[in-house]
């Protein structure tokens, strides 16, 4: 028996005038976006639940004006009348019903939204230049595109606790925080480790982590890619650039073989930082913290800028390393060498590493397999980023266990190391002494280790799997 989607049941809703149709479901907000109008807001976001408590979103809605009869009253062109209603009401929470009218940029909402503003605007402390988030602050933002410019504030100021060490990652300034709770519902619902809240009330309103706890959690950072302010800032990340300076590369995190989506940030080749970049199919709108704080490598003393020959002067030209290499791997015994590749290359490399192999007729070649305990959220039970290609490309082969006795026992006696560190494979310094040749490719000197090199340190972040 052939299933049916069982069809999505849709309303008509009147946004400032137009007639469209939304799934029933829809929260107003979205419908308005949907449509191309722009809403402000601070406490919704798409991935949490609707508290509606900022009131940045606030618009005028109206339902069917009903006839005595309890049936819709309907206009010239067949279209129920709307009854706009005396108030105006938060967009976030409600959801669209048929009939219903929207206005988003009338005369009322906009003097709402200057309201808004002002009582958001009365405490807080304005360090605008010394904050991190300004220039991607929504508080800035909607000052200029909504606010009324000016402040009737003359009184002093409620004082709140600055600089204040939440978590192993994450400093709050409570004087900036507007109360949105995106934070704190970010904490509950996505990492399921609820320990942040509010303490007091009114202007005195302060957020906290509960007696005892700690924002220690390994997505924690996610809680400032979400605070529309410059609240909660990422002691990695706070005061080392300001943000518009930055260039963002759309990117794949390589930390695991869940390949959430990200955006790279730098200025001038330098890294300094890694953010989420929205897919639903894959992370959300998340990442561990884990995964993004691991790329202070890439910048790091080890980093390799030009080619290393054993023995001679260091740096080596490129022609004179790579006349180098050929030299040990031409005529090289087939049957006494072995490649080592890594399920963290591309699927392009991978590729060129097996015609690579199969040119030499190398028939002992394999990667290095990382399973590992995963969080069953977005750290995968795989630490290879790329263990699919690697299979499907054949340089999966399940060699590893003899190519590192082979070498031990000096059976093998060139070997070739592609994006790992022959160490990691299992295999011992001293054995590698002994090899007649070795060619290692990589990014990273490790010196410990002499000439071998690694493509990557593992992740640093902590281990505290939120979910
Ligand atoms: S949070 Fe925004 S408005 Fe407040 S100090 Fe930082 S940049 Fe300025
Ligand atoms: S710290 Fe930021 S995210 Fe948390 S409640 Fe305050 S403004 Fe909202
Ligand atoms: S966005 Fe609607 S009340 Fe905050």
């Amino acid at each position: 028996m052939s299933e049916t989607a069982t069809p999505v049941a849709m309303v008509n809703v009147q946004i400032d005038g137009e007639w469209k149709q939304f799934p029933k479901g829809t929260r107003v907000i979205e419908a308005c976006m949907q449509s191309g109008k722009f809403i402000p807001h601070y406490c919704y976001h798409p991935k949490l639940s609707s508290p509606g408590n900022c009131r940045m979103c606030l618009v005028e809605t109206g339902r069917p004006k009903m006839a005595p009869d309890r049936q819709p009253v309907l206009d010239a062109e067949g279209r129920p009348e709307i009854a706009w209603g005396p108030k105006p009401e938060i967009c976030c929470s409600a959801e669209v019903s048929e009939g219903m009218g929207v206005r988003t940029t009338s005369p009322l909402v906009e003097e709402c939204r200057k309201g808004v503003m002002e009582f958001l605007l009365i405490n807080h402390p304005l360090d605008c230049p010394i904050c991190d988030q300004a220039g991607e602050c929504r508080l800035q933002e909607f000052s200029v595109e909504f606010g009324k410019g000016e402040s009737r504030f003359r009184e002093e100021k409620v004082k709140k606790p600055k600089r204040v060490d939440i978590g192993e990652r994450i400093v709050l300034d409570d004087e900036r925080c507007i109360m949105c709770s995106r934070c704190i519902r970010f904490m509950k619902e996505i990492a399921n480790d609820d320990v942040l809240g509010f303490l007091n009330r009114g202007s005195h309103t302060t957020l906290s982590v509960y007696p005892g706890k700690r924002l220690d959690s390994n997505y924690s950072l996610n809680t400032v890619d979400i605070c529309p302010v410059g609240a909660l800032t990422s002691k990695d990340f706070r005061f080392k650039m300001r943000v518009w300076f930055l260039k963002e590369t759309k990117s794949i995190d390589v930390n695991c073989g869940m390949g959430s989506n990200i955006l790279i940030s730098s200025r001038e080749n330098v890294v300094y930082r890694i953010t989420p970049r929205e897919n639903d199919f894959v992370n959300s709108c998340w990442m561990p913290d884990s995964h993004r704080l691991n790329f202070h490598y890439l910048n790091s003393e080890a980093r390799l800028k030009d080619p290393l020959v054993k023995g001679e002067e260091a740096p080596a030209k490129w022609t004179r390393a790579i006349e180098a290499a050929a030299g040990k791997l031409r005529g090289c015994d087939p049957t006494k060498t072995a490649m080592i590749a890594s399920a963290r290359m591309t699927n392009e490399e991978l590729f060129l590493a097996r015609r690579l192999a199969e040119a030499l007729k190398i028939d002992q070649f394999d990667v290095l397999l990382r399973p590992q305990q995963g969080d069953g959220f977005l750290v995968s039970d795989d630490g290879n980023p790329n263990t699919t290609g690697a299979k499907l490309l054949g340089m999966a082969t399940g060699k590893m266990a003899g190519i590192v006795s082979g070498v031990e026992s000096g059976a093998i006696q060139t070997l070739l190391v592609l994006g790992e560190d022959a160490v990691d494979c299992g295999i011992s310094n001293g054995a590698l002494e002994k090899l007649g040749a070795l060619v290692v490719m990589g990014i990273l000197k490790t010196p410990a280790r002499g000439l071998r090199m690694s493509f990557c340190h593992p992740a640093r972040g902590p281990r505290s799997a939120a979910r």
